[in-house]
């Protein structure tokens, strides 16, 4: 009988510190359901401040007075103790001024809970797209420093941390603003904790299509470079203030990507950057920035920059270089899809709408049918190494 399942056994599956400690994973606290249940006051609605296809979020107050999110992760991830913290292990021991910060867990019968670190500012999605939501203010220079913070959170998964960390879900969503607006980058590694067929998966990638990679999308090819695509297209979201779909507008302008695209082909980049700034930007970086985007979108993998190259363009170290440019993965690729799965889209929107799950802040204007197709190419994914 292995040390594992002999702790099991007398714990009743939970764990406790010393477990943790013997399965590599340092720097985690590991919280009671009693203390979590205090500190969120029963988990009570009053506090919940998000829904994910994760779970529930919820604000939090610790007896020491450190405010809190508690993630309540949804009956699906009920995977085994010792998987959980397998997975846990990969994440736990990441800290970069860029990452939201893992507190800790707490592992008691089926309930699987994460406690991070409270972002008092939201999420991008719903302050800078949240159609006039909030009342913070993103200036230009705010924005610059929003796009390389996260960026550098970013390049350090994919190129720091060993082994390294595809995140799998770049959005607005997964991006949260601490008090003097520095993003964070929340919820790597998460997808992992999951089950790879548990169908709440298909919900979380729901309000993400329009940040899917055309070969993640369409083959399952889940790498590094996925990530690159999701950061352009976030890119471009935080330049221009605008989601990445939007299918109120008129046709020609309701894929960001494309119409960006087609701006880059006029030479009119600069009429994308969002009003809202009135005219008080740097016209020749924000330009640079949407051309970044570009390079992140290109539709072959290859052609897009390692993060840490992203980084160096963004901050002018580096020049962007457009030689090799060409038309990004545009969304019309996923269409060619749509049609193409016609009949899996149907069978899948029947379990999309009995499930439950999306964002409740989710600002994507997407409608259900682009969302249910994503949830049938998600069971494909594979990791791989570049
Ligand atoms: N550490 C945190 N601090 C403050 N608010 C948070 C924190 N983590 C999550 N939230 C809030 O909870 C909301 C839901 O988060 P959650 O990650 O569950 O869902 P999501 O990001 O909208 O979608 P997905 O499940 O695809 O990631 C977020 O949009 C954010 O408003
Ligand atoms: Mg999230």
């Amino acid at each position: 009988m292995s040390c594992f399942s002999f702790i099991f056994k007398r714990k009743k599956s939970s764990v406790d510190e010393s477990f943790l400690n013997a399965e590599g994973i340092q720097n985690v606290t590991l919280y009671s359901y009693k203390e979590l249940k205090l500190a969120t006051e029963d988990f009570s609605s009053l506090n919940r401040i998000g829904e994910g296809g994760f779970g529930s979020v919820y604000k939090g107050r610790l007896r020491d007075g450190k405010s809190v999110a508690v993630k309540v992760l949804s009956s699906e991830s009920r995977q085994g103790v010792r998987e959980f913290l397998s997975e846990l292990r990969t994440i736990s021991n990441i800290t970069h001024d860029n990452l939201v910060e893992l507190y800790g867990c707490c592992v008691e019968g089926n309930s699987r809970i994460l406690v991070y670190n409270y972002l008092p500012n939201n999420s991008l999605a719903q302050t800078l797209l949240g159609n006039g939501c909030s009342d913070l203010q993103f200036s230009w220079r705010t924005r610059t420093k929003i796009c390389i913070g996260i960026a550098r959170g970013l390049a350090f998964l994919h190129e720091v941390v060993k082994p390294h960390v595809v995140h799998r879900d770049i959005k607005a969503s997964n991006v949260l603003l601490d008090e003097h607006l520095n993003p964070k980058i929340s919820d790597f590694g998460l997808a992992k904790l999951f089950p790879p067929n548990a169908t709440h998966v298909s919900t979380r990638v729901a309000g993400t299509i329009g940040y899917l990679a055309p070969e993640y999308a369409m083959g399952g090819q889940l790498t590094r470079k996925a990530d690159i695509y999701s950061f352009g297209i976030l890119l471009m979201e935080i330049v221009s203030g605008r989601c990445n779909t939007n299918k109120r507008l008129p046709v020609e302008d309701q894929f960001l990507l494309e119409r960006i695209w087609t701006l880059h082909e006029r030479n009119e980049l600069v009429l994308i950057v969002d009003p809202d700034l009135n005219g008080d930007f740097d016209a020749e970086e924000a330009c640079r920035y949407l051309k970044v985007g570009l390079l992140c979108t290109q539709d072959a993998p290859k052609c897009r920059p390692s993060m840490s190259t992203v980084v160096k363009m963004l901050t002018g170290e580096q020049k962007v270089d457009m030689e090799c440019m060409a038309k990004p993965g545009l969304i019309a690729d996923f269409m060619d899809l749509k049609i193409r799965t016609q009949k899996k889209v149907e069978d899948a929107a029947l379990a999309y709408t009995s499930s439950s799950g999306l964002s409740a802040h989710d600002n994507s204007p997407l409608s259900s049918e682009n969302t249910t197709y994503a949830s049938f190419t998600f069971t494909a994914i594979s990791d791989r190494g570049d």
